[in-house]
């Protein structure tokens, strides 16, 4: 069964991102993480301010070495009471090279949390 995807941002890895073995440091991938989720979560909830509050397990598929690109996708969104849940998944070229689910929470101006609701329409997906 296909699933949709909302394709997000873009890295490519650069020589100061690898370390000792040629990979991409994990810490640099947590960032981009990091940075993808909340332009996705902005984005579906059309919220200005919004802060990490979880990631679940990343998984480190395969290693990204120099001069890959990294496309970040988000899937299975799910709006809560003042927070958004999904799946970002890191690919390179087409294959999966990192995995994560991560939530968000959108604040007021005095930094509360606020109630959100999904932006109609949605962004566009692809199907995979
Ligand atoms: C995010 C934050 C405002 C939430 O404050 P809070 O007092 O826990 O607020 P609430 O209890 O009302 O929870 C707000 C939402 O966060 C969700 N949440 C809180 N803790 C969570 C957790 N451990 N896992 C998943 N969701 C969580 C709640 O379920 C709720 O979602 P919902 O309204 O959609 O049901 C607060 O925890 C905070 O400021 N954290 C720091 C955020 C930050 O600085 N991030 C950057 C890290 S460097």
């Amino acid at each position: 069964m296909s699933e949709q995807h909302y394709p997000i941002t873009a890295k490519m890895c650069m020589t100061k991102d690898v370390g000792t073995h040629g990979n991409l440091f994990g810490g640099i991938m947590m960032g981009w993480l990091d940075e993808a989720g909340a332009i996705f979560a902005r984005t579906w909830t059309g919220e200005m301010h919004v802060v990490t509050v979880k990631f679940t397990e990343i998984v480190f598929k395969k290693p990204v070495k120099v001069g890959e690109i990294v496309r970040f996708e988000a899937c299975a969104p799910k709006v809560g009471r003042t927070s958004i849940t999904f799946d970002i998944l890191g690919l390179v070229r087409e294959e999966l090279v990192v995995r994560t689910t991560c939530t968000f929470v959108a604040l007021d101006d005095d930094g509360h949390a606020k109630m959100v609701q999904a932006v109609d329409p949605p962004p566009p997906a692809v199907s995979r």
